[in-house]
């Protein structure tokens, strides 16, 4: 930790690789409006799909040191790669000589405890992102709590592409969200639930949806993390106390503010102000 930090209350941290964390954001907002945020993409090093398991970590490392460092006591990875390859090693060794008092949640965990209530069949899909399918985080986590569930995987390397170049309604997409629709559900035919683990995937959702079948449940993560949020922090009355209060939200990216701009408006259907930050 290159600063002391500081013990003033703070907002609440949401840091995604890019964009797709402000569909997390977005649900977390509607959930806790009372609360402060700040935004962090990391755009400038987006995607950390396909990077390895050192890279991922190292870079939410540098994230979660710097939203501490602006003031945050409760940082959410709003990243299903950095919550699937870098949040056990975070909470285990950089938290404690960092701040063992401020706290660091993923959105895995959230999204994987409605499973069980969801699925009739016992037979759940994932689509994700190379990186988080191939660290098996969603099988391990359902596992931890469902273990008769069977759990299938698919990678969808080219869905957070499509979205980052703003073609998610277009044309094109339909071939590769039928591809790997297709071939996550001829993996097991008994699929009645598929969680969508990727936080870019919301807003592919009106062609996912229409190229699953009819009665498949489809799991959009944002408000069972948000909604696993208001929980934490009713049980945390200590959390809350380090976390202001005053409804606003502001934005950093590690990219050039005026692209961040750009993209997160149509993200988020409104103008936004963003501060461009160095991590290392
Ligand atoms: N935000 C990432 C996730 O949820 C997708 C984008 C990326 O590959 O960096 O996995």
């Amino acid at each position: 930790m290159k600063q002391q930090l500081s013990q003033k209350p703070g907002p609440i941290g949401i840091f995604d690789s890019g964009y797709g964390g402000l569909t997390i954001l977005s649900k977390i907002r509607e959930a806790l409006p009372q609360y402060d945020y700040i935004y962090l993409g990391d755009n400038a090093r987006t995607p950390y799909g396909s990077r390895s398991f050192e890279i991922v970590y190292e870079f939410t490392r540098q994230a979660v040191t710097k939203l501490f460092e602006m003031g945050c006591h409760l940082v959410i990875l709003a990243c299903n790669t950095a919550s699937a390859k870098a949040l056990r090693s975070i909470q285990i060794n950089d938290l404690p000589n960092m701040d063992p008092q401020r706290r660091v949640l993923g959105v895995i965990r959230p999204t994987v405890e409605c499973v069980g209530q969801i699925t009739q069949s016992r037979h759940v899909g994932v689509l994700a992102t190379a990186g988080t399918i191939h660290s098996e985080s969603y099988p391990l986590e359902i596992h931890k709590l469902f273990p008769d569930i069977r759990v299938s995987g698919e990678a969808c390397p080219m869905w957070v592409p499509l979205v980052e170049n703003n073609e998610a309604y277009g044309a094109g997409a339909d071939f590769f969200i039928e591809k790997y629709i297709d071939r996550l559900l001829r993996q097991d035919y008994h699929i009645d639930t598929v969680i969508l683990g990727c936080t870019h995937y919301p807003l592919l959702l009106p062609k996912i949806k229409h190229y699953m079948p009819d009665g498949m449940a489809i799991i959009s993560q944002g408000e069972y993390v948000a909604a696993s949020l208001k929980d934490y922090l009713l049980r945390h009355p200590e959390m809350v106390a380090k976390c202001t209060q005053g409804g606003e939200c502001s934005f950093c990216t590690t990219e050039a503010e005026e692209k961040f701009v750009e993209s997160a408006s149509a993200f988020l259907h409104r103008p936004v102000t963003v501060q461009r930050v160095t991590l290392e």
